[in-house]
């Protein structure tokens, strides 16, 4: 089993174009391995408790409950108007993860992992935290940013995270493939020279917050949003499922040889997932092959600047599909961003990507192959005379093409699996300029030939249709039924050989899949 998780959302606002991306990102990757013919498990969700979450339900004067109701609906129905097809989805204020949490906080217990300890140190009231000296501005205070920031002390439970320590920096040496891209193996390691001997707090006292997972063993305390919010990936995978539970079966999702695949932004790695999240995993018995591989992608900001609610630069993918379809934004966030760097949000190059590359290139292709067939050919395909030495070149462009596509998708960069996809889409359209069947097609004895032609751009399209599918399904199906191959979007990888088009196949009536944005000009 494939198994893929994403990030949970925070619920304390609304999904922007950056959650978009990561969902989108996971999507095609999880539509791809199945097209791979991996069977595949793909998690994703929202984080629902915290601080932010209490404070923004205060603001709004609503309960926590109903206020995590609200947000959660905004980020689901997203997911849905995305097409993100996602098998599991995780809330955290869910009993059945609820259950998870508690019974690791026990057992760690148990094991002696966790210990209360008075931690006396600057508190910043605004920001609810204690503060540590990195904190400090270049004077050596603590900003305005914190507010009032006073001294007191805290009672905390504390996860033995210094014990683990020594085991992931050793691991992440001898295992540097756990973390893609490869220049964030350095940071990380970076990072754990810091970090170590530090333990963490795991805890929050009720009275300064209650909007989180009590302690199974201490009444007074909840528990620290990471720490429960990291154990997504696990209890939705039917970890210490309590018996009867409709959770999926651990071992099959998690199995002890194969890792799952976690999808975060970069700013999540350092320290949550690359060292509280694996050395959590490593104290509840995880072994070195079960520790996950952590994929981790960059952001999309705004003419170099950080999206922020605070400065009004965030783009909202829901109007964004309202303006320019759902494909075009699936198309935009995957194809103008390489996994793992960050990369400048850009109206044009979206406009001008889609128009290039889908309503010029494949959607010439389709319109050529399936307009030229029906006035040509009445519409039915036939092999014709013998091949040219230009039919051997297209089949082996193809056949080139599928191998960089698979090479580079299996490597999650979707950017240049569509770049090898177009490559021989472009050179099917160069293709079709040189024969030109429709001037062939005055003559009747060029009958053979043309059919030749417009055979090797409709099995083109036929496969450009699978390889598209994982980026774009929706259209991947309108290119299926106006090939009238529906099951077309139902192939693996494995059954991409020349000949998905059979002699005498009909096809349907073709309509534009890919109509041109044309942008209205402010004068
Ligand atoms: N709730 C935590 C994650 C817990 S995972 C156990 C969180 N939430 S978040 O809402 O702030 O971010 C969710 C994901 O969106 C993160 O992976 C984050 O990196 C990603 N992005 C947030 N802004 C982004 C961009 N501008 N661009 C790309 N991805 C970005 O962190």
């Amino acid at each position: 089993m494939f198994y893929l998780t994403t990030a949970i959302d925070y619920t304390n606002g609304s999904p922007h174009i950056g959650h978009a991306y990561e969902k989108v990102l996971a999507d095609v990757i999880a539509r791809y391995r199945r097209l791979r013919g991996d069977e595949t498990y793909f998690l994703t969700g929202v984080d629902q408790h915290g601080q932010k979450v209490q404070q923004t339900a205060e603001k709004e004067r609503v309960s926590p409950e109903e206020f995590v109701k609200r947000t959660t609906q905004k980020f689901s129905a997203l997911w849905e108007k995305l097409d993100v097809k996602y098998d599991g989805w995780a809330e955290t204020i869910d009993e059945r993860h609820k259950h998870c949490v508690r019974t690791i906080l026990t057992e760690l217990k148990d094991q002696g992992q966790l210990y209360k300890k008075t931690h006396s140190g600057h508190y910043s009231v605004r920001q609810e935290q204690f503060l540590q000296d990195r904190d400090r501005d270049e004077s050596g205070n603590f900003g305005p940013e914190w507010g009032e920031v006073v001294e007191i002390a805290e009672e905390n439970w504390y996860f033995k995270l210094s014990d683990h320590t020594d085991w992931l920096k050793n691991f992440i040496e001898t295992n540097p493939d756990v973390i893609i891209p490869h220049f964030r193996v350095a940071e990380l390691l970076n990072a754990l020279e810091k970090n170590s001997g530090l333990d963490l707090c795991i805890s929050r006292p009720k009275e300064r917050l209650r909007w989180g997972i009590e302690f199974p063993f201490d009444e007074n305390y909840v528990t620290y949003v990471w720490f429960d919010a990291l154990i997504n990936y696990i209890s939705f995978a039917g970890y210490h499922a309590a018996p009867g539970s409709d959770l999926p079966d651990f071992h099959q999702l998690w199995p002890s040889n194969k890792r799952p695949v976690h999808i975060i932004g970069k700013d999540i790695l350092i320290p949550a997932h690359g060292i509280y999240w694996l050395c959590m995993l490593h104290a509840m018995g995880f072994t070195d092959e079960q520790m996950p591989i952590l994929l981790v992608h960059g952001w999309w900001n705004i003419r170099g600047q950080k999206m922020a609610k605070s400065t009004g630069n965030v783009i909202d993918p829901n109007e964004l599909s309202n303006q320019f379809s759902v494909e075009a934004v699936r198309y935009y966030l995957v194809r103008d961003i390489v996994t793992g760097k960050d990369s400048d949000f850009d109206l044009d190059r979206l406009v001008m990507l889609y128009n290039t590359e889908l309503a010029n290139e494949l959607g010439n292709l389709c319109n050529r192959a399936l307009n030229m067939s029906q006035k040509f050919t009445a519409g039915v395909l036939n092999i014709g005379g013998p091949l040219a030495e230009e039919e051997i070149a297209l089949q082996k462009s193809l056949t080139d093409s599928i191998a960089d596509y698979q090479k580079a998708m299996d490597e999650f960069d979707i950017s240049k699996g569509l770049e090898a996809l177009s490559r021989h889409i472009v050179y099917c359209n160069q293709y079709a300029e040189r024969m030109a069947p429709w001037k062939l097609a005055k003559d009747p004895a060029n009958t053979d030939r043309v059919a030749t032609v417009l055979y090797h751009l409709a099995e083109s399209l036929a496969h450009a249709t699978v390889l598209i599918s994982p980026i774009l399904p929706d259209a991947a199906e309108k290119l299926a039924s106006q090939l009238n191959r529906p099951d077309l979007t139902a192939l693996k990888l494995s059954d991409l050989k020349w000949g998905l088009l059979t002699d005498g196949h009909t096809i349907s009536q073709p309509a534009p899949v890919f109509p041109r944005i044309v942008l209205e000009k402010a004068d």
